[in-house]
Order: C-alpha cells, then sequence, then structure tokens
C-alpha cells in the first residue's frame, strides 16, 4: 500500500472512487480537476497495486488561515476497518502541521456513524455551537450549509 499526493492522472480514477463510496457526493470531474490542480499539497491518495483504495482531503482555510478544512475521507469497501483511516489521518494531521495551521475542521452528518466514530477516535471533539440539535445522539448544527442536512463541526488541535 502506498499514500502519495494526488496529481492530474488521478483525476478520473478518484471521481470514479468518490462514486463508489456511499456517504460520499460525487462533483463532477472538473471539481476534482481544480481541486488536485489547486489544493494538491493536502489531498492524499492510498493504493493498493495501482488501484485506490482511500483518499483523505481538504484545504487551508483563507478566511481562518490557521484552519485546514477536511473536505471528504473515503476508504473503499473491501478495506473498511484495517486502520487505512487512521493511518490517512495521521497524514492529514502532519500536512496541517506543515501548513501552519493549528487546527483541522470537518464537518459530518449525524447518521454517518463511522465517520462520527472515526473522528472521535482520532481525538476531534465536536464544537458544533449556535442553533443545534441533538440528533442520532450527538449535538450537530441545524441546517448548516443551507442544503438541509444538520452537520457534527468536528475540531481537532493540533500539536507542536
Ligand atoms: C468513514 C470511513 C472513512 C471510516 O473508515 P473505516 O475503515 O470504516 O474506519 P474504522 O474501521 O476505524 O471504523 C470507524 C468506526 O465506525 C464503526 N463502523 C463502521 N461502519 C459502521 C456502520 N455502518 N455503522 C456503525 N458503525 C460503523 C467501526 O466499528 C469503528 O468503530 P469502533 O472504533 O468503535 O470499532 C469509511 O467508513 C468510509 O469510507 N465511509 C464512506 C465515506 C464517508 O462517509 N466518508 C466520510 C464523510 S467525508
Amino acid at each position: 500500500m502506498k499514500l502519495t499526493k494526488a496529481t492530474l492522472k488521478d483525476v478520473f480514477e478518484v471521481q470514479e472512487f468518490v462514486g463508489q463510496q456511499d456517504g460520499l457526493v460525487q462533483h463532477p470531474v472538473h471539481f476534482y480537476n481544480i481541486m488536485i490542480r489547486y489544493f494538491r499539497n493536502t489531498f492524499f491518495i492510498m493504493r493498493d497495486e495501482n488501484r485506490i483504495i482511500g483518499f483523505v482531503w481538504g484545504f487551508v482555510s483563507q478566511a481562518e488561515p490557521d484552519v485546514l478544512f477536511l473536505w471528504q475521507i473515503g476508504v473503499a469497501e473491501s478495506h473498511r476497518g484495517s486502520g487505512i483511516s487512521h493511518q490517512m489521518m495521521e497524514v492529514f494531521i502532519e500536512a496541517a502541521r506543515e501548513n501552519n495551521c493549528r487546527k483541522v475542521h470537518a464537518t459530518v452528518e449525524t447518521e454517518n456513524i463511522a465517520s462520527c466514530k472515526l473522528f472521535e477516535k482520532m481525538r476531534f471533539r465536536n464544537i458544533s455551537s449556535g442553533n443545534t440539535l441533538v440528533e442520532n445522539g450527538r449535538k450537530a448544527i441545524m441546517n448548516y450549509y443551507g442544503s438541509g442536512t444538520n452537520q457534527v463541526l468536528y475540531e481537532y488541535v493540533v500539536s507542536n
């Protein structure tokens, strides 16, 4: 298994991989092209014998430059429960350090239990505040993105 930063050669395969994962929104191919073109320093892909089996990516916030926002993480169903998600998360947190970010943020829908558990195991704290409710046992921000879903806002504080 090999974890590398994404390159433009990966664009179509990444988009196809995302489409295969329940719980991830698949964006059009140009979206991944733009993200890999401009944010590849924080776009990581895990391969097993040349096949993508996981990825994690995000970007440094311009509004809050000390925040690295994690947009998506995914592991192929065949490889879930194998520790890959932890490995990728550690690399992503290291990327926060390299980019002088003190925090990593991520949002997760409350019904995505595997993701919530993953973030909590990695010592992310639920910092949801403001217009909140408790849903599926977790505090979440109501309609956070205006798309009708309630999101848990997680924060990881990066140590030196
Ligand atoms: C989220 C994801 C990356 C986690 O990877 P993983 O390899 O499954 O991670 P883990 O094996 O550490 O599982 C995390 C925890 O969730 C639990 N879990 C896994 N699937 C579950 C499910 N369907 N329902 C409830 N709990 C589940 C695991 O048992 C584990 O809990 P534990 O630590 O108490 O044992 C992976 O499930 C995935 O790719 N999901 C689809 C994409 C997605 O939703 N991404 C997140 C949104 S950005």
